[in-house]
Formats: structure tokens, sequence, C-alpha cells
């Protein structure tokens, strides 16, 4: 049996896999996130650790023989996790979608220069990013700054505590703006510009590569028995790639949780010259391609479950009948955006309201208002001739029906739904079983093991339909961007 873990924003998602590639259980574990400023967003690791914990406690529930042979976690991205010289946490993580660091992206872009620090690490910077990070805590509380001995992502703070393992793999560290992505090693200059040159950073590996076993203590706390592998594991999209079969070159998937992404998977390094999207290491030994909205699935929930207060998502969704005629847009912008806009700063809004407007209305304009954002994305990749027709999907927000045949009539795409919608849990439980020597490789391991069970065909009279609204919405963001700071 392998367990796959997914460290998310809003809980950590476990399951258990048998050799076939059975899925045997899944759980969930939720965790507080605090917004201590607005834009600003922070978990404790400590909460992360004892979520993963009682998640693997549930998961092994009334196994007589609690008989693991792997783990491995994928988790958010780009969060900095700094430790003092004793392994205490200095300063709660500061996470992905945190946009605190206008100042310190654009003295990175603007002073260091897009062009040198696309010749270092592939990319440019991007507020959620670590390195942006790291010159905040530099810049704002030196004290904490002089006390850092590790700094780590989120899900090799997991592996850490562990194993004692202080490692991180490349699709993860990818996502630091320190690592040289092309080359996989750490920046010398990135790290000398962050100011970090003399701390040591996290051995590099390949995410199916074992890095170590659970602590003897902490398998017996667990009940385990026998030796426990950990892999090095991956970020999340990284893994909800290896999890929907998006492996090699050529493919493409759509996660649809707090974030949205879209996942272009290639088997050589590419970037391009404005580096729009991210180009970041995969899981599976190749690299992709990637762009990030900052609230995606987040946005219906802050709707449903914070304004209208209705918990009830499916039923809610049900009297939405009117595809591509609805006037009400929402820009989903609640923390910033990413990509395409790098803008930390703009914050949402709903338009084109009138007296008639229904409640349908306005949900129906959030599910749009996510699809049109991810559409950004795409628009980006299909500008550098990058030809995507057809896409997986997973993410909590892929469950619904209705949501996917939005996002399949807005970008014009083919769905395809896996068996299982565990995206990065499940990639998790892949790298562990080839890192464990059951596969020989992560692209056939996941080839053979992820089905697809339905399809969602995109349909000419809706996709016309939505090209106008999207051509509207493409000029809000510059209307609003300046009135919303
Ligand atoms: C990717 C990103 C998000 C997080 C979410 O660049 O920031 O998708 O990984 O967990």
């Amino acid at each position: 049996m392998y367990i796959g873990i997914d460290l998310g924003t809003s809980a950590v998602k476990l399951l258990a896999m048998d050799e076939n590639g059975k899925i045997l259980k899944t759980v969930s574990v939720e965790y507080p996130i605090s917004f201590p400023k607005s834009g600003w967003s922070e978990q404790n690791p400590e909460d992360w650790y004892k979520g993963t914990i009682e998640g693997i406690g549930k998961l092994l529930e009334g196994e007589a023989e609690k008989k693991v042979d792997g783990i491995g976690v994928g988790g958010q991205m780009h969060g900095l996790v700094i430790l003092d010289k004793d392994d205490n946490v200095i300063r709660p993580a500061i996470l992905w979608n945190d946009g605190r660091t206008t100042e310190e992206t654009a003295y990175l872009n603007n002073e260091i220069g897009m062009d040198k620090l696309s010749e270092y690490t592939g990319n440019i910077a991007f507020a959620g990013f670590t390195a942006p990070k790291i010159l905040w805590v530099k810049n704002n509380e030196p004290e904490n700054f002089a006390k850092i001995a590790k700094l780590m992502l989120p899900k090799d703070y997991i592996v850490y505590r562990l194993t004692g393992a202080y490692v991180s793999d490349y699709s993860d560290a990818s996502g630091m703006l320190l690592l040289d992505v092309k080359n996989k090693k750490w920046s010398d200059e990135m790290l000398k510009i962050c100011s970090i040159e003399n701390v040591t950073m996290p051995t590099l590996h390949e995410s199916a590569d074992v890095v170590g076993t659970v602590k003897a203590e902490i398998a017996s706390q667990l009940g385990i028995t026998g030796e426990l592998k950990v892999v090095a594991g991956a970020g999340d999209n990284a893994a909800a790639a290896v999890g929907t079969g998006t492996v090699g070159a050529g493919g493409c998937n759509l996660s649809l949780g707090t974030s949205g992404t879209l996942f272009i998977s290639n088997d050589k390094f590419s970037v391009d010259d404005k580096n729009s999207l991210h180009s970041f290491a995969h899981a599976d030994g190749g690299f992709h391609l990637m762009g990030c909205m900052l609230s995606a699935a987040s946005c219906n929930k802050w709707w449903m479950d914070e304004i209208i207060k209705d918990k009830d998502y499916a039923a809610s969704q049900k009297g939405i009948t009117k595809l591509g005629e609805n006037n009400v847009f929402f820009l989903p912008y609640l923390m910033g955006e990413r990509s395409p806009h790098n803008d930390p700063e703009v914050r949402a809004g709903f338009l084109g309201m009138s007296m008639d407007t229904t409640r349908e209305d306005m949900i129906q304009a959030v599910l749009e208002g996510v699809a049109f954002g991810l559409r950004d994305s795409l628009e980006v990749a299909r500008s550098l001739g990058i030809k995507i027709e057809v896409s997986n999907i997973c993410g909590g927000g892929a469950k619904s029906p209705l949501w996917r045949r939005i996002i399949a009539n807005v970008m014009n795409l083919k769905l395809e739904i896996q068996e299982n919608d565990e995206g990065p849990a499940l990639g998790g439980a892949i790298l562990a079983a080839v890192g464990c020597g059951r596969y020989t490789d992560v692209v056939s391991a996941s080839k053979s093991l992820v089905k697809v069970v339905e399809t969602v065909e995109p349909e000419p009279e809706l996709v016309a339909k939505y090209e106008e609204k999207y051509r509207m919405f493409k000029k809000m963001y510059p209307a609003i961007k300046d009135l919303t700071k």
C-alpha cells in the first residue's frame, strides 16, 4: 500500500492506494489559514504536520496489518518556512497566495532585471514566489532573518519532520526563484541576491527518489509495521499532473483548487521571451509551463460560504440554465492576481447587475469569472504557438458538472475526466509506488494507472457566445486595476 498526501491550502488530503493503483480510502483534515492583512496569507507549519499525522492515522484506522510501503507528498508551492538552528519554526509560513512582496518583486524584476532573473532561473519574479518573501523577511523582520538556519517549502517541512531528511524536489524548488531550472541546480547568483549564500539549502532530488524512511517513533505512534519509505514528492501542480496522466510531452491539466492552474507538460525545458508562463521542472523528470490564478474554487467557496451562506453548492447550481447569456461579470481577484497580470494589489468585483439580476446570475458569474481567468493563461499559451485542444481537469471545483461545462466552452477545450479526481494525492501515491520500485518510471506509472471515464465536449454555439463574453471580460482588468487598490 502507498500513501499519497496533498498538503493543500484549506486541508491536507490523503489517500491509500494498493499496488495495482486501486484507491482504498481517502480522508482529509482541515486547518486554519490567517489573513493578517488584506492580501496576506499565513499558516502554521505545526498545523500541517498535526493534520498529516491525524490524516495518516484516520487512513489506517481499521487496517488489521498497517503495512505501508511508501509515502509521497505533493504540496502547496512557493510557501516560505524558516527554521532556526534548533529546528524551531521562526515565524508562520508565508503562503503562495500572499501578496505582501510588491516592493521586493519590483526590486527583483526592475533592479536585478527580468533578463538576469530569467537567465539565472528561467523565470521572472511573481509576488507569490519564495525569493521575494525571503527579501521581505530581510527587509521587515531582520531579527527573524538573522536566525534562519534552514529554509524550505511546505511539503518539504512535512518530509523533514517525518524523516529528518532536509531535501526538496525539482518541481517544487522551481517555484522558489532560487533554482536554475534548466540545469536543475541552486542558482548561486540568486542565493546571493537573497543574501542566503551562507544558508545550507535542501538537497535536490527527482520527485520519485526515496529520500528517507519515517522515523521509528512516528511509525510506532501510528502503529505502522516495517520500513516506510518517503519519496521527495512534488509541488501540488506537478503531483496533480502525475495524478491525471499529464506526463511526457504535450499534456495539459487544469486544476480547480484554491488556485486555478493551467499546466502544460513537456519533455524539454522551454521558456517564452516574456516569461509570461512559469517555466518549471515536472515530477516526471521533464519540464512544464504553467499559468496560475490565485483564487479559483476559493472564489466560489467565499461566495457560497461567506456571503450567501449556502453550503449546498450542487443545489444552488441547479437553477443555472442560461449559459453564455449572463450579463453579470465577476472579476476573480480576491487575493490579487498572478497569471497573467502579476498584480498582487488588484481586488475582485462584480459588474453588470440590474434590477432583474438573480441569485443564480451571481453564482453563475463567479463560476464564469474563474473560467475567464483560466482562459487568460490559455491565451498566453496559444500566443506562444502552443496548441491545446484537450485537457485533463482536477481539483475540488472540477466535481461540479456545470463548472466543467462552463470551462469547456469558455476555453473551447475538450475536457477529460479521470476516474479519480484526487489529483495531487494520487500523484503522490504514484510517485511513492515508483520510488518503491513497483513501477520503473513516473511516465509509464501515471499512464498505466490513470483512467479517463468521461469527456466534456465544447458546444460550438456556447463557445461562440462565451467568446463574446470573454472579449468583454478582457477589457475589465485594465479598467478596474487602479480603482481597487
Ligand atoms: C502554483 C501555485 C498554486 C499553489 C496552490 O504556482 O502557487 O497552485 O501551488 O497550492
